[in-house]
């Protein structure tokens, strides 16, 4: 990269002794910094709005408030911008109370403070552009796994589709000329035929259930409710865990992606209650709140530990929790009060989507 296009850092000095920023701004004069100054917390909270990217060198006690109350401002911000808290005495409460809010770094204004301003400076540069390397890191692997997701559920419904049409046809092709062989061959071999055609019976049903595990086919013409109802009526046939249902919706539109997603997760979990909890009951709860599809899946087993959910050896959880994010949606996993797991997804209600 050229340096002409690296962007100066933004640096913020935030004091009401003018003095003193006058002393500073002279200190940092030969640096390559972008520098403004203001006198006061509210002025400094405006400005970090606009500059999400940069380094706030704040004096601990303003005019119109601390330190303190201008860091928390920014906490719920998604920006990159660190904070160097500066009070005349040395005073360690304050010191710890910033660095738990979040402040960079804490130094006193003593004789030498302005001698190691730049190398302080630097640090939290360096520190500012790993955050930033790993913020773009971040989307794009955030990126990468939904392209992944998509791609690899058009894949399953391609194959499920083709697993169901032509093996299911040429499977049913054979019955038939079973059943017509059978009329024409000699008795001792009819035995045979109908061992034959048991079989393809059961094949058939193998290929319908490998097909519809892939991609249920009542998804694309029911909807997830359908498809929720349906997966939990299988789960009861070969669990000897209880699945019930809640919902209050009659009806749930979501996007095909939208859906898929849900029904995955409703899946994993599933798979994860038979496979892990000990649970002798699972129950989902469909529901509409605060503009979001909400569902939660709760069972009463043993429930599960932070080690375990982040464990790099296993991914259904992995997957699970970057489902909905495509749509800013969230899924959580935590233990219960009384015992067991729940996972609850929550997706927000979209202009191309409508929970009724
Ligand atoms: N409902 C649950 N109750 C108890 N423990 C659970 C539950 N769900 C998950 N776990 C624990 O969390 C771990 C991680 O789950 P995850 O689904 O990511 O992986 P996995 O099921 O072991 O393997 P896979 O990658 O095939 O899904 C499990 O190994 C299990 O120890
Ligand atoms: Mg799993």
């Amino acid at each position: 990269m050229n340096s002409e296009t690296v962007a100066r850092t933004s640096i913020l000095i935030v004091d009401d002794d003018i003095w003193m920023a006058r002393l500073i701004l002279q200190r940092l004069s030969g640096e390559d910094y972008h520098i403004e100054y203001v006198a006061s917390g509210q002025e400094a909270i405006a400005w970090i709005e606009d500059h999400p990217e940069s380094i706030i060198l704040i004096d601990y006690l303003l005019v119109d408030m601390t330190a303190e109350k201008v860091i928390n401002s920014t906490n719920k911000q998604d920006g990159l911008m660190e904070f160097i808290v500066m009070t005349s005495i040395e005073e360690l409460k304050i010191a710890v109370a910033m660095m738990q809010l979040g402040a960079f770094d804490f130094i006193v204004k003593n004789p030498e403070f302005l001698a190691t301003l730049p190398t302080v400076l630097k640090k939290v540069e360096r520190h500012l552009a790993i955050r930033k390397q790993l913020k773009i890191s971040n989307a794009q692997l955030q990126v990468l796994s939904s392209q992944l997701q998509v791609t690899q559920e058009e894949e399953r419904h391609r194959i499920a589709r083709e697993i169901h049409d032509e093996l299911g046809q040429s499977l049913t092709a054979i019955k038939l000329d079973l059943s017509w062989l059978k009329g024409e061959v000699p008795a001792r071999l009819k035995e045979m035929i109908d061992q034959t055609s048991e079989l393809t019976d059961r094949t058939i049903n193998t290929v319908r259930r490998i097909s519809s595990h892939l991609r249920p086919n009542i998804l694309d013409h029911l909807g997830l409710l359908a498809a929720i109802e349906w997966h939990i009526k299988e789960f009861n046939r070969h669990s000897p865990i209880v699945c019930r249902l809640n919902s209050r919706l009659e009806e749930v539109h979501l996007s095909d992606n939208q859906s898929i997603a849900l029904y995955r997760i409703l899946q994993e979990t599933l798979t994860n209650v038979v496979r892990h909890s000990e649970a002798q009951t699972v129950t989902i709860d469909l529901k509409k709140q605060d503009s979001q599809l909400v569902m939660n899946i709760a069972d009463d087993g043993k429930g599960v530990t932070n080690a375990q959910l982040h464990n790099l050896d296993s991914l259904g959880i992995v997957g699970m929790l970057e489902r909905l994010r495509p749509w800013n949606g969230r899924v959580t996993i935590t233990n219960r009060h009384q015992g067991g797991t729940l996972v609850s997804a929550r997706l927000p209600w979209q202009k191309s989507g409508t929970v009724k």
